[in-house]
């Protein structure tokens, strides 16, 4: 006999540190993990930690808003899964920059199924850098990816393959910049190098030789050992996620957009790869701006495609000890 205490019954604090704990299986730039949450008697807070920023890569914080908030997104489904409705501010105090959320207002609703299912897919999300099958993406996948970006306030642009051009060379450029930099290659070096840390990217998720694609994936500066074939990315879709503001609480956005595309992509089979590098050199930053044709403004790229079902794909990438990213001494003891 079960003697689990029922989801409904459960303190509302235990919920926020629940949910606080399923968010980080959230991605994040080269696994930095750059959050923390703080849980309040009747508030979760969720605050950035700039010891885990890309200082040189990402000095305007971009990339750590847009992973802040996809952590965001996988709190809030946690959330919605176990019947909490709750309302979020983002950015929530003009004297306090590391603030970036605060979830409050809490009320009870019943359980949502699509959350519960969308929290199964947290637990298998990975990023998978091989190159994908020649199966294509089907259409309807594509079209639900594109609704649940639009349901976050941001739009998905898929390219076309004069676009999926254009888009090669940026990143071919992004990545010839970046390997120029001493400083960024330093601070990629620090997150590939990082095994037994709970953060940066272990061996095993990088490719053991860079694959046969149109578009390059990122260049890790070092051989990774995952076996990636003779595979191509002619049946991969690249999509541009975009919107209308490029300031931090649009970035946050993107990042809750980018979380509700992963898991939707997740849930119909579909593998995702950011590519982040085209926008974060200015110059290649603009390239993509040009193919939005002044639309908006461009957050990050997606490779979606179908993985090679017949290989195993790389494990998952670890994550850092719920302590050290949940802070409940506030509510210690009224947690049951
Ligand atoms: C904002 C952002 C940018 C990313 N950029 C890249 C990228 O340029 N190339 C890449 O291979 N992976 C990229 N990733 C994937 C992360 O490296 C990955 O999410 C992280 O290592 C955790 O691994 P997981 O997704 O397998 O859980 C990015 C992820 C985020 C959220």
């Amino acid at each position: 006999m079960s003697h689990e205490t029922p989801a409904s019954d459960r303190p509302l604090t235990t919920a926020l540190a629940e949910a606080a704990a399923m968010a980080g299986h959230a991605p994040s730039v080269h696994n930095t993990q750059p959050w923390r949450w703080r849980v309040l008697p009747d508030a979760l807070e969720l605050h950035a930690v700039p010891d885990r920023r890309l200082t040189a890569t990402d000095p305007d914080g971009r990339l750590l808003s847009i992973s802040c908030g996809t952590a965001l997104h996988h709190a809030r489904l946690a959330l919605a899964a176990e019947g909490w409705m709750a309302m979020v501010e983002r950015l929530p105090d003009p004297d306090d920059a590391q603030l970036l959320a605060r979830l409050t207002g809490f009320s009870r609703t019943g359980a949502d199924p699509d959350a519960m299912h969308m929290v199964q897919c947290m637990q298998v999300r990975h990023t998978d850098r091989r190159p994908v099958s020649d199966e294509p993406v089907p259409t309807a996948a594509l079209g639900q990816i594109s609704s649940t970006v639009a349901a976050e306030g941001c739009r998905l642009q898929i390219l076309d393959s004069d676009q999926v051009m254009e888009l090669a060379a940026a990143a071919g450029h992004a990545a010839t910049v970046e390997a120029e930099d001493p400083q960024l290659r330093e601070e990629l070096d620090y997150w590939t190098s990082r095994a037994g840390t709970g953060t940066g990217l272990p061996p095993e998720v990088l490719p053991e030789q860079p694959p046969q694609t149109t578009v390059p994936g990122r260049d890790f500066g070092r051989p990774g050992s995952l076996p990636v074939g003779p595979g191509h990315d002619r049946a991969a879709v690249y999509g541009l996620l975009y919107g209308d503001e490029d300031e931090r609480d649009s970035w946050l956005r993107a990042g809750e957009a980018l979380s509700a595309a992963w898991l939707t992509a997740t849930r119909q089979g579909v593998s995702v790869v950011p590519l982040s590098g085209v926008v974060e050199v200015e110059r290649t930053r603009q390239t993509l701006r040009r193919l939005l044709a002044g639309l908006g403004h461009p957050y990050i790229v997606l490779r979606l495609g179908i993985a090679d079902p017949a290989h195993a794909g790389p494990p998952h990438t670890p994550r850092l000890p719920v302590e050290q990213v949940v802070d409940t001494s506030a509510v210690r003891g009224g947690q049951g």
